[in-house]
């Protein structure tokens, strides 16, 4: 087998390591929003070394680690200070499982990947972690590979607490299901998906506001309006995948994924999808905690039953008006299947702060359906522009 077609042995998305300004607000906003429960901290010895501080918060096999720079008068800025001298804040770091961190690292190496460094190993008293980093053309992103053999702990220099901290997983979060990310052009990250990380295209759409539009919002949309490529990468083995957006002309610039690179102040991760088995309780949860969804314009709902049979999805499970009390999207390709969505606020909408960043979250049951959502970017659309054209002021965007 060549060293392209040869798997690296994912075994999963293990984490996201997010930098941010203001610890204490993840803190709070994964433990009493997002019912996560905070299992480790950074040691001393760690904001030492890496002047920084950090926290790992888990539900179901989601983790994220957030770090945030620690005052450092005279040394060197340390890893999370650096992005946010570049970037708000955002997803600094993504980590995968490895079968076999040496075997992954050889390949890398020989399909042109570029290692941050060589693999370390360390160990406690379970046993023994290997991890490296690599440079990725997801901005200034990394990808770090993580090879476990019993170890005890969850990261080299992180503390467990006693006992788990915060939330016990009420929303039933389960995994990342997808990471999408946006780029001012998608081809090289593609080609790198493709052949350092020996991942397959598995699904693409090109959608613009301008498709959709109505005859006399046609010029409109040419000078205003917002459109996209997407290509999705998988690793089929370990169900790793990879949304990939570009903007698309007329108004390139003004296409959303354009404006949050602008907002990102460069190439980045977008959201990450978590899934869960019960959507319509976990929003209902969630924002009876305050979490802030993005709005559903009631026109989307009003051209949901249509739109369901036009797509060949056909009933759904879940009575319409549950779903559009709580803001749920809905999209399938047929054959009975769907999955329901919703997309958090991002962080900089959430706490009304630039500076807190683009990033958001979705949260996802997939019901049979294995897409990504792409009729919701038009269905979005257009019950937005029924709404302005009834006078309606509507609020959404798509
Ligand atoms: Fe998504």
């Amino acid at each position: 087998m060549s060293p392209a077609a040869e798997p690296l042995g994912l075994l999963g998305i293990e984490a996201l390591h997010y930098y941010v300004h203001d610890l204490e607000r993840s803190r709070r906003f994964y433990t009493e929003r997002m019912d996560f429960a905070e299992v480790a901290v950074s040691s001393p010895e760690l904001e030492r070394a890496g002047r920084q501080r950090s926290a790992l918060f888990a539900a179901g096999d989601v983790r994220i680690l957030c770090s945030a720079p620690l005052p450092a008068p005279g040394l060197e800025p340390g890893r999370a200070a650096r992005w946010l001298r570049a970037h708000p804040d955002g997803v600094g770091s993504v980590v995968f499982a490895v079968e076999d961190a040496g075997r992954a690292f050889a390949l890398i190496e020989a399909r042109g990947g570029t290692p941050v460094s060589d693999p370390i190993t360390w160990r406690d008293e379970g046993g023994a972690l290997t991890s490296f980093a690599i440079t990725t053309p997801f901005g200034d992103t990394t990808f770090r590979f993580v090879e476990r053999r019993g170890y005890a702990g969850s990261y080299p220099g992180l503390t467990a607490h006693a006992a788990p901290r915060g939330g016990k997983n009420a929303f039933g979060f389960g995994q990342v299901d997808h990471l999408t990310s946006n780029f001012r052009t998608m081809k090289p990250a593609l080609l790198w998906l493709e052949h350092v990380l020996g991942l397959e295209e598995c699904w693409e759409v090109t959608f613009h506001t301008q498709d959709a539009a109505g005859a006399a919002r046609k010029a409109q949309q040419a000078a205003h309006g917002s459109g996209l490529s997407s290509v999705v990468m998988r690793d089929a083995r370990a169900g790793v995948k990879f949304a990939n957006n570009e903007p698309r002309r007329p108004a390139f610039r003004s296409s959303q994924i354009s404006l949050f690179v602008d907002d990102n102040r460069g190439d980045g991760i977008q959201h990450a999808a978590l899934t869960v088995q019960d959507i319509q309780g976990a929003v209902r949860g969630l924002r009876a905690r305050g979490v802030e969804f993005m709005p559903t314009p009631a026109a989307y709902y009003e051209a949901l039953p249509e739109r369901l049979v036009s797509t060949g999805v056909g009933a759904l499970e879940e009575p319409i008006a549950g779903l559009r009390d709580l803001g749920i999207l809905v999209d399938g390709a047929g054959h009975g299947k769907y999955l329901l969505q919703i997309f958090l606020r991002d962080s900089a909408g959430l706490y009304r702060e630039p500076e807190a960043g683009p990033f958001f979250f979705e949260i996802i049951q997939r019901k049979g359906d294995q897409g990504f959502g792409a009729g919701n970017f038009r269905a979005l659309f257009e019950s937005i522009e029924r709404e302005q054209l009834r006078g309606d002021r509507a609020e959404g965007s798509v």
